[in-house]
C-alpha cells in the first residue's frame, strides 16, 4: 500500500540537500536520496536519521551516470524530484569552467532524460540569486533580467533555468528556487555545512576563525556604496531554505496544468552588511573574532537582497530564524565539528 508521496533528492548529503531531507521526512514524505559523497560524508546521512528518527533510502549514485539513474527510476516510483546535485564554488568554477558546465548542466540534462523516460514530471531546481548579477534595482524581484553571469557557476545556473523553461513543452513541471545566501546549521547541531579546504563563503570563514582554525578573517572591501562600506547580502537560515522545498512540492502537487515553470526568490528580504554580520556573530556568541578590513574581492556584487513577496504570496512560505539564531546555529555546528562542544 502506497499513500505517501515519494521524493527523490539528488545531492541529498549536501548542505541544503540534507536539511531538506529532514523537512521532507518531518512533513511525512517518503524520501530517497542520492549523492556521490564526493563533497560530503556519510555522517550527514546518519545525522538526518537521528534528527528525524526516520529511515530513508540512500544510494551513492552520480546523476551523470545515466545507466545507474535509469536503474534507480526502474526500481522506484518517484512522484517528484528535488535536484541539488551540483558544484557550487564560484572561484573553482572560474578555474575549471568545463568541469562546472559538465557537472551542473550535464547532470540536469541526464536527470531530465531519465525523468521523461519514466514519466516523472515534477521537479524542484536549486537556483541562485547569482543569476541576476548586479541587479539594477534592489530588493530584486523575479522579473529582473539576467545580467551576464560573473562566473561559470552563475552561467551554469542561468543555463539550467533556460533548459527547464524549454522543457515545459515536454511535460516537465518546474519550480526553480533562487537562493540568496544560505547560512547556519540544524538547531540540533547534528548536521551542517562541511566546506572543503579554505572556505570561500563568509560564515564558514567566520566560524573557522572563531574556532582558531583560521588566523584572521578579511572583510573584503570597505569602500562600497553601502551604509558601512562593506557588501550587502540576504543571509537566510538553511532550515528556512529547506522548508521552502516542501512548500514548492506541495504547490506542484496542487497544480492541474500540464505545464508549469515558476521561479521564486528565496531570501528574507533583509539586506545585511558583511560588517554587521561580523558584529552580530561576536554579540550573539560572545566569542572574539580576529578580523581586518582588506581589499575588494574580484567579482563580488556590491549589494543584493531579495524581494520575497512572490514566494510568500504564492507558496505560503515564511522564514522562521533571524540572523542571530542563524549565526548561533552555525557556531554550534562548527564547535561540534572541531570537537569544542
Ligand atoms: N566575504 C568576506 N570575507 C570572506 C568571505 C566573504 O568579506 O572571507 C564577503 C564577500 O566579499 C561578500 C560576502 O562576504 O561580500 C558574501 O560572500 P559569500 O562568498 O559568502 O557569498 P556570495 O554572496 O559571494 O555568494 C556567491 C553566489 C551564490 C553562491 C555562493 C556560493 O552569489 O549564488 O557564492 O559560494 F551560492
Amino acid at each position: 500500500m502506497k499513500n505517501r508521496k515519494h521524493v527523490l533528492v539528488t545531492g541529498g548529503a549536501g548542505y541544503i540537500g540534507a536539511h531538506t531531507v529532514v523537512e521532507l521526512l518531518n512533513a511525512g514524505y517518503e524520501v530517497t536520496a542520492i549523492d556521490t559523497l564526493e563533497r560530503s560524508e556519510q555522517k550527514i546521512i546518519e545525522g538526518v536519521k537521528t534528527i528525524t528518527g526516520k529511515t530513508f533510502g540512500f544510494h551513492k549514485i552520480d546523476c551523470l551516470n545515466k545507466v545507474a539513474m535509469n536503474q534507480l527510476f526502474s526500481t522506484q516510483q518517484f512522484d517528484s524530484v528535488i535536484h541539488f546535485a551540483a558544484y557550487k564554488s564560484v572561484n573553482e568554477s572560474v578555474e575549471k569552467p568545463l568541469m562546472y558546465y559538465h557537472n551542473n548542466v550535464g547532470s540536469l540534462i541526464t536527470l531530465l532524460e531519465v525523468m521523461k523516460q519514466h514519466k516523472v514530471r515534477d521537479l524542484i531546481f536549486s537556483s541562485s540569486c547569482t543569476v541576476y548579477g548586479q541587479p539594477d534595482r534592489i530588493p530584486v524581484d523575479e522579473s529582473a533580467p539576467f545580467k551576464r553571469a560573473e562566473s561559470p557557476y552563475g552561467a551554469s545556473k542561468q543555463l539550467c533555468e533556460r533548459i527547464l523553461e524549454d522543457m515545459t513543452t515536454e511535460g516537465i513541471r518546474v519550480v526553480s528556487l533562487r537562493y540568496f545566501n544560505p547560512i547556519g546549521a540544524h538547531p540540533t547541531g547534528l548536521i551542517g555545512e562541511l566546506p572543503i579546504g579554505v572556505p570561500n563563503n563568509l560564515v564558514p570563514y567566520v566560524t573557522q576563525t572563531a574556532a582558531g582554525v583560521r588566523a584572521q578573517l578579511t572583510v573584503f572591501g570597505s569602500d562600497y556604496n553601502t551604509p558601512d562600506g562593506s557588501c550587502l547580502r540576504d543571509f537566510i537560515h538553511v532550515c528556512d531554505v529547506a522548508s521552502a522545498h516542501v512548500n514548492a512540492i506541495q504547490f506542484l502537487e496542487e497544480q492541474a496544468s500540464a505545464s508549469v515553470f515558476k521561479t521564486y526568490n528565496l531570501g528574507t528580504g533583509i539586506g545585511v552588511s558583511v560588517l554587521e554580520l561580523v558584529k552580530k556573530f561576536i554579540a550573539v556568541t560572545g566569542v572574539p573574532l580576529n578580523y581586518k578590513i582588506g581589499a575588494r574581492r574580484p567579482g563580488d556584487v556590491e549589494k543584493v537582497y531579495a524581494n520575497p513577496e512572490k514566494i510568500v504570496k504564492e507558496l505560503g512560505w515564511r522564514y522562521q530564524y533571524d540572523l542571530g539564531q542563524s549565526l548561533q546555529h552555525a557556531w554550534q555546528w562548527e564547535k561540534k565539528v572541531r570537537g569544542l562542544a
